[in-house]
């Protein structure tokens, strides 16, 4: 069985407390456990990793695309959260490790957001965007790299 790994960046571990208006009462534990399960009804192994620090991302980042070539896992959904405005590192890291699928989500809309928003370092690597579904996002994006895994 294949594995999907979702990546969360700085701040979301405090999904549910965190500005609720904008980010939702579901907490970042609650999205991993609904990844999980819907990544096992598609049939993928889930893992789940959250980190406040750019380096630690990168390194999963690194250590994924190892995992791909060696066939066991099938790509990654990837909340970078404020990462994504400002980190030339994660876009240097997930084009260094293509062809791994890397799915990037965004909870809320930030194109209708704050301009210093609209523009991400990681879109243009990433083979799919999900933005502004709220939590479904993850979920979205877990259908989508299944599609992809099958589709290869
Ligand atoms: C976010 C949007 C980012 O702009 C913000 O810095 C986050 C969360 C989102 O999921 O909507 O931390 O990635």
């Amino acid at each position: 069985m294949q594995t999907l790994l979702i990546l969360n960046g700085p701040n979301l571990n405090l999904l549910g407390t965190r500005e609720p208006e904008l980010y939702g009462a579901t907490t970042l534990a609650d999205v991993e456990k609904e990844c999980m399960a819907h990544g096992q009804r598609l049939g993928f192994a889930v893992e789940c990793f959250q980190s406040n620090h750019e380096g630690a991302l990168i390194d999963k980042v690194q250590d994924a695309g190892r995992r791909f070539k060696a066939g066991e896992l099938a790509g990654v959904v990837f909340n970078a959260g404020a990462f994504t405005h400002t980190s030339v590192a994660l876009f240097d890291a997930i084009s260094g490790v293509k062809p791994l699928p890397v799915i990037e989500v965004h909870i809320s809309n930030v194109h209708a957001r704050e301009a210093f928003r609209h523009h991400s370092y990681l879109s243009p690597a990433a083979a799919g965007i999900v933005v502004g579904f709220g939590t479904d996002g993850y979920r979205l994006a877990i259908e989508g790299l299944a599609r992809k895994a099958l589709a290869a």
